[in-house]
C-alpha cells in the first residue's frame, strides 16, 4: 500500500492537482480543508480522496484532526503545508484581523501541523514535508506585508526543521509557486493582474499540475539527499 499524504487546502486550487498528482502515483491521499464544505464534497465525489475538516491555524484542531486521520487511514508519512489565504491591503488600511488571518492561516498552520506529526516520523525514521511558500515571500509584493511576511517565514521554517529532520530520514522543503492560475490569483484586479502576467517571460500564469509535479519530484522515497531547498515555478518571474 502507498505512503500516506495529507495535503492541506487540499479540495480546491493547487491544492486539488497535488492530491490528484500523488493519488496518480499509488499515495493514499487525504486532503484538509477549511471553509468550503460543497467544493469539499465535490472534490471527494470525483476522486475518492477523503477530506477531513478542520481549521489548520487553530493548534487543537489540527491536532484532533490529524489524530483522526491517522486512525481512520494511517500514519502520516508526507505532509504537504498548502492551506494558504489573501487578505490583500495596504499597510496604511491593513487591520490587524487582516495581519493575524494570514500569519496564523498561512504560517502558524505549518508549525500546527508539523507539530502533530513529527514525534511519528521521527520513530518511523522517514517523513516527507512541503511547505508552499511563494514568489512573494521572495521578492515581497506591494499590498501585502501579511501575506509576505508569512511565506517568508515559510522558507526559514523550513530551513530550520530539514537540519533538525536530515538525520531522521525527514526532508523538509519548500516550493515558491509564482502566479497559478487558481481562485486565489482571479480575485487580483484584473488591471493589476495584467501588469503582472506582463512581467513573467514565459508568459502565461502557472497552472497549478505546474506545482504539483514538483511536489512529487520532492516527496519521492528517492529524494531523500534533496532536503532545506527552495524550489522555485514561476514562469521566471523571478530568479532567485
Ligand atoms: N507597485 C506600485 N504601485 C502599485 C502597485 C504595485 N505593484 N499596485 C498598485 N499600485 C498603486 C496603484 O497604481 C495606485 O496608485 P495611484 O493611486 O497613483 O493610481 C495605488 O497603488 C493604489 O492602488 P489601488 O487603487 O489598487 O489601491 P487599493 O487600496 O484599492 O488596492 C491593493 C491595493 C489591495 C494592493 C490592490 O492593488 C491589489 O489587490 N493588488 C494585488 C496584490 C497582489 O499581487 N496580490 C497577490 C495575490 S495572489 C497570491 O498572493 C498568490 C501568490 O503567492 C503569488
Amino acid at each position: 500500500m502507498g505512503r500516506v499524504a495529507l495535503v492541506t487546502g487540499g479540495t480546491r486550487g493547487i491544492g486539488e492537482a497535488i492530491c490528484v498528482a500523488l493519488q496518480g502515483a499509488g499515495y493514499r491521499v487525504v486532503a484538509n480543508y477549511g471553509g468550503n464544505d460543497a467544493a469539499a464534497q465535490e472534490f471527494s465525489a470525483r476522486t475518492g480522496v477523503p477530506a477531513y475538516k478542520f481549521d489548520v491555524s487553530d493548534f487543537d484542531a489540527v491536532a484532533a484532526g490529524i489524530t483522526q486521520i491517522e486512525r481512520e487511514v494511517g500514519a502520516v508519512e508526507v505532509l504537504v503545508n498548502n492551506a494558504g489565504i489573501t487578505r490583500d491591503s495596504t499597510m496604511h488600511k491593513m487591520s490587524y484581523q487582516q495581519w493575524e488571518q494570514v500569519i496564523h492561516t498561512n504560517l502558524t498552520s505549518c508549525f500546527n501541523t508539523c507539530r502533530a506529526v513529527i514525534d511519528g516520523m521521527r520513530e518511523r525514521g522517514f517523513g516527507r514535508i512541503v511547505n508552499i511558500g511563494s514568489i512573494n515571500g521572495q521578492a515581497g509584493q506591494y499590498g501585502q506585508v501579511n501575506y509576505a511576511a508569512a511565506k517568508s517565514g515559510i522558507h526559514g521554517f523550513t530551513k530550520a526543521l530539514a537540519q533538525e529532520g536530515a538525520a531522521k530520514g525527514i526532508t523538509v522543503n519548500a516550493i515558491a509557486p509564482g502566479y497559478v492560475d487558481t481562485d486565489m490569483v482571479r480575485a487580483v484586479p484584473p488591471q493589476v493582474l495584467e501588469k503582472i502576467i506582463a512581467r513573467i517571460p514565459v508568459g502565461r500564469l502557472g497552472k497549478p499540475e505546474d506545482i504539483a509535479r514538483t511536489v512529487l519530484f520532492l516527496v519521492a522515497d528517492e529524494a531523500g539527499f534533496i532536503t532545506g531547498s527552495t524550489v522555485s515555478v514561476n514562469g521566471g518571474q523571478h530568479m532567485y
